[in-house]
């Protein structure tokens, strides 16, 4: 990353060409083994990826604890975390290269099978199972918007959509979620709990939550400012509240995967025929904060998940699913850092910390304590 240029590149591919070009298992496969795979390494990757799709029938069972209406997010990481106890064979992160090699594919190939089922339990419907006719992402689209009831048609609209999200989420250097991956799996914790915790770091509003906060907060000023964007613009400068979707820690200019998403957004919603009002006051919030000495001043530009939310609602996904999405995304960065931190054997991360309190003072029993 460039954060002033605002170049993203993986493993020297710049962004813009990956979301354009590429599939996500291409990039699934270049973060994790380093080139772009040739036609023959693809097929063998997608075809060790279709065969672990399926979860233990345990894990369906773990849903009937979750309460109704219970958040996508405190799922997914319980169900992630969980797989550890499934495959006990993944506790040793140092067993030998192929077998950390075969939890990372059966993490890579369960995980939309879970964030499908997830949806699915949600709204009480059957879940259904993967099926082997399918790529990835198009396995994941029927598993979430397939139904028992009827033949499921796979609309390449969607379908290349969802591959260009997941793309431009797949990695992004030391953020809040990978820090902690891989803080986690420098004490040699296994794969799935390193990346349960990752999914937990990503849940919060100020990183990949606030996807979900920026739709949410779209639809507050439709129904509640008729659509005028200015006081949540004069909000956000007397920090009353932010502007979700706003600000970046690094790019201080602008983020290449928000102008992707932007164009991306426009192109999705006329091909879908959809009409989204919350698309227009999004642009019109972009358009007032850009030009406001506050945002022009902080250099607080779009992030990606400002028009991302638009995308995934007209894609029919409920908003609560959104950071999910986000996860399902970011999960070959996470994975393909833990791994690089393996293979280097790393030492175990330990932050320092800058004391400001007392240096050392005498022992006060409780009775003469004041
Ligand atoms: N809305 C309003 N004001 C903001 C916003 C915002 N979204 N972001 C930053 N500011 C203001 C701060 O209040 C601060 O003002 P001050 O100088 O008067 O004190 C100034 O801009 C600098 O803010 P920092 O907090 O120093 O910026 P930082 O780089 O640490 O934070 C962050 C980055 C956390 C992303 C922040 O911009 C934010 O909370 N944005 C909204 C949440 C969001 O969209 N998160 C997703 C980020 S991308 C991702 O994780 C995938």
């Amino acid at each position: 990353m460039d954060g002033e240029k605002g170049i993203l590149r993986y493993r020297g591919y710049n962004i813009e060409d990956l979301a354009e070009k590429s599939s996500f298992t291409e990039v699934m496969y270049l973060l994790l083994y380093g080139s772009l795979p040739t036609a023959s390494q693809l097929a063998v990757f997608e075809g060790s990826l279709t065969q672990h799709t399926l979860v233990h029938e345990n894990i369906v069972k773990v849903f009937e604890v979750f309460p109704a209406g219970s958040h996508p997010m405190g799922q997914l990481m319980t169900l992630i975390a969980s797989l550890s106890s499934f495959y006990p064979d993944s506790l040793n992160p140092n067993k030998s290269p192929e077998a950390t090699n075969l939890t990372i594919i059966r993490l890579l190939a369960k995980m939309p099978t879970l964030a499908a089922m997830i949806q699915k339990k949600g709204k009480g419907h059957p879940v259904l199972y993967p099926q082997n006719k399918y790529d990835y992402v198009t396995n994941f689209l029927y598993m979430t918007f397939g139904n028992v009831t009827e033949e499921f048609t796979p609309d390449p609209v969607i379908t290349d959509a969802m591959n260009k999200l997941l793309i431009l989420h797949a990695d992004h250097e030391q953020n809040c979620s990978t820090s902690t991956v891989r803080i986690v799996g420098s004490s040699h914790a296994n794969l799935y709990a390193s990346i349960g915790a990752g999914i937990a770091a990503l849940w919060g509003p100020r990183h990949g939550g606030a996807n979900q906060e920026v739709l949410e907060m779209l639809e507050y000023i439709r129904d509640n400012d008729n659509g005028n964007v200015k006081k949540v613009v004069a909000e956000a400068k007397d920090k009353k509240r932010l502007l979700f979707g706003f600000g970046h820690r690094v790019y201080k200019n602008f983020d290449p995967r928000a102008k992707i998403i932007k164009k991306a957004c426009d192109n999705i919603l006329k091909k879908l025929g959809v009409h989204d009002p919350l698309l227009e006051i999004a642009k019109e919030l972009e358009e007032a904060a850009l030009n406001d000495p506050y945002f022009i001043e902080r250099k607080l530009y779009p992030n990606v998940d400002f028009y991302s939310g638009i995308i995934y609602k007209a894609l029919g996904f409920p908003t609560p699913m959104f950071t999910v999405l986000f996860a399902l995304g970011r999960l070959p960065g996470w994975v393909s850092q833990w791994k690089e931190m393996r293979e280097r054997n790393e030492d175990i991360g330990r932050p320092r910390q800058i004391y400001t309190g007392e240096i050392q003072r005498p022992f006060v029993g409780i009775k003469e304590r004041k």
